[in-house]
């Protein structure tokens, strides 16, 4: 019902609308957002899924960043159209981009989120890792894409630096 693409510059128009309609005003504010400012997103992982019309329905990203000298991903954002939200799309999103990010090389994950939402993905808490302030630290949660791969991996998380 729902096709999976990797988002061109085509699609970034309707993916911002997307975004400014599911999140609150001044989601750009965010302190998640300067870890972003300029850096190119992981092209492959930045996906859009549109309905048989066409109508975009969802979308996610993800950036590159460094937590103390490891490399991880950032997951963010995510959001599904309020008409097509609780059918399982953003599931699909998650879980498609997460296993395409593992192919890709990728050993973790973290975002910022509700760990209610995110633990049926395997998200955790992650106790030594620090987001730029303000970041409410319960909202900070990892996935290992490669077992073990958070353990022994603290500090601040930082720009991407390599490219
Ligand atoms: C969060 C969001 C992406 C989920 O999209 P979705 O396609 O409806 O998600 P799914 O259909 O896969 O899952 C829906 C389930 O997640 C639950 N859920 C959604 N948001 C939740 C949250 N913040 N905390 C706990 N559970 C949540 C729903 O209650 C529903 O539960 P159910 O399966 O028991 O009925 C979507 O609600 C959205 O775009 N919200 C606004 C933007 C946002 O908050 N993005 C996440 C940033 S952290």
């Amino acid at each position: 019902m729902y096709t999976l693409t990797i988002e061109t510059a085509q699609d970034a128009y309707e993916v911002e609308a997307l975004y400014d309609l599911c999140f609150a005003p001044g989601r750009e504010a965010l302190s998640s957002y300067r870890l972003r400012d300029d850096i190119l997103p992981v092209a492959e992982l930045n996906q859009v899924a549109r309905d048989a019309e066409g109508i975009l329905a969802g979308a996610i990203r993800y950036w590159p960043v460094h937590v103390g000298q490891a490399d991880a991903l950032i997951l963010g954002p995510v959001a599904v159209h309020p008409t097509r939200q609780g059918e399982g799309l953003a599931a699909v999103l998650i879980r498609e981009t997460l296993a395409l990010a593992t192919r890709l090389g990728w050993e973790r994950v973290l975002l910022v989120g509700d760990a209610p939402y995110y633990a049926r993905f395997g998200f955790t808490r992650l106790h030594a890792v620090v987001m730029p302030p303000p970041t409410n630290p319960e909202r900070v949660l990892g996935r290992a894409l490669v077992a073990g791969a958070w353990e022994g991996v603290t500090g601040p998380v930082t720009r991407w630096r390599s490219n």
